[in-house]
């Protein structure tokens, strides 16, 4: 809020002392997402990183074998990327899936009964998505529990020995499980990225386990604090929860109003200016590296009146909280499936349901990337 009420955009020194533009305000962050001029290709980021950082300082490795991704690239391989993708990520897929999410959101619900205090993100939060995307990629039940250390881990950032170390198990596990699924395909997604093609277009090795890894990361860590941003902010505001309650097709309301009010993708990854570019009245000169601060854009009062403030009933229709532009969430309509089912339904089983603890007492996750509770205590009754 500070550097929101100051600049547009401001470099600022990132936590591993590295110097960063960060775009605080609605409009330039906007602009900032669909520029040309801001570049996502990743030797120029570490060549950006390189520039200014001492020899050695930034101890980060990249895990070559996962670079090759959507948020990697700028057009035309990521258009060319985007579109085999999306062959197999079908609408049709996601819809499919609904059943499924509803049984899994069920039978969670029904391991919570019986314990009137429960850790919502641990018990339910967390095995959600991380079961539903598992099951979308073909991934072994015996290995989600590895999945959640490791992207824990990666998305923490907080050494770089325990983030390197989980780059290369996860690394190492979808290459087995890619190979695997060449042998014996299955009816999941990384069959089908495995059998999509564009003419005579595929996707290589490198780039289907690069993609393997980037929806696994991405469906783990982020629907989990989209639905527990959304259960602690209407356990937050009675009212507000009493208006949801009162009609339950708020919840999807609630839902867009979370993305908006506690972002759960606080910053949007890494880009650098491949040219000077101008946002607002704030220019940035060539090779600098830019943030895209989701979050704070999200609330800005410049383009959300009472913007500190939870209110489903507001329409939160432009937040940014999903992106904006090419990179735009591919998994939007998924995490908007999940958070719908798992808060629906949550709130239809335990109408009781509330805070365990003081919200003074709650901490959020140190990492600057996602924006999650480390724990919500819910007492069920
Ligand atoms: C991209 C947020 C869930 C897959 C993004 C971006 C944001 C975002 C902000 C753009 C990043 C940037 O421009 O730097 C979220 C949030 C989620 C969520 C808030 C949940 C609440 C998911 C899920 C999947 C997914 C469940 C997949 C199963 C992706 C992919 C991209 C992406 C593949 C890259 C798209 C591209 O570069 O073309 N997401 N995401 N996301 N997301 Fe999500």
């Amino acid at each position: 809020a500070r550097l929101r009420a100051e600049a547009p955009a401001r470099r600022v020194l990132s936590r591993a002392g590295i110097p960063v533009w960060v775009v605080t305000r609605y409009a330039e962050a906007r602009q900032a997402l669909s520029h040309p001029g801001l570049s996502k290709g990743v030797d120029g980021i570490k060549k950006a990183i390189d520039a200014q950082v001492e020899p050695g300082a930034h101890r980060v490795e990249y895990v070559d074998d996962l670079q090759s991704h959507l948020l990697n690239t700028d057009p035309p391989d990521h258009t060319r990327l985007r579109k085999l993708v999306l062959k197999g990520f079908t609408p049709r897929r996601v819809d499919d899936l609904r059943p499924r999410i509803e049984e899994i959101t069920a039978r969670l619900l029904d391991d919570l009964a019986g314990t009137a205090e429960v850790e919502l993100l641990d018990q339910f939060a967390f095995p959600l998505p991380i079961t539903v995307i598992s099951e979308m990629l073909g991934v072994e039940e015996d290995r989600h529990d590895d999945f959640k250390k490791w992207t824990t881990a990666l998305i923490n950032g907080v050494d770089a020995d325990s983030v390197n170390s989980a780059g290369r198990s996860i690394g190492e596990y979808i290459a087995e499980l890619v190979a695997r699924k060449r042998v014996a395909p299955g009816d999941d997604l990384i069959s089908a990225l495995i059998e999509v093609a564009d003419g005579e277009d595929r996707l290589t090795e490198p780039e289907l386990i690069s993609m393997v890894f980037l929806l696994l990361v991405a469906g783990h860590e982020t629907t989990v604090n989209l639905i527990g941003n959304c259960v602690y902010d209407l356990l937050r505001n009675p009212q507000r929860l009493a208006e949801v309650r009162a009609d339950p097709a708020l919840v999807d309301d609630a839902i867009e109003e979370t993305l908006r009010h506690e972002s759960p993708v606080n910053l949007a990854t890494m880009r650098y200016t491949a040219e000077p570019v101008r946002l607002g009245d704030v220019e940035i000169p060539a090779d600098e590296l830019v943030l895209v601060a989701l979050g704070s854009a999200n609330r800005d009062e410049r383009r959300f009146e009472r913007a500190a403030e939870f209110d489903p009933a507001r329409s939160a229709t432009g937040h940014l909280g999903f992106g904006h532009g090419i990179h735009f969430c591919l998994g939007a309509s998924l995490a908007r499936l999940e958070a719908r089912v798992a808060v629906r339904r949550l709130l239809e089983r335990y109408p009781d349901l509330s805070l365990g603890v003081d919200p003074a007492e709650l901490r959020w996750r140190p990492s600057t990337l996602v924006h999650g509770l480390e724990e919500l205590p819910i007492r069920l009754r």
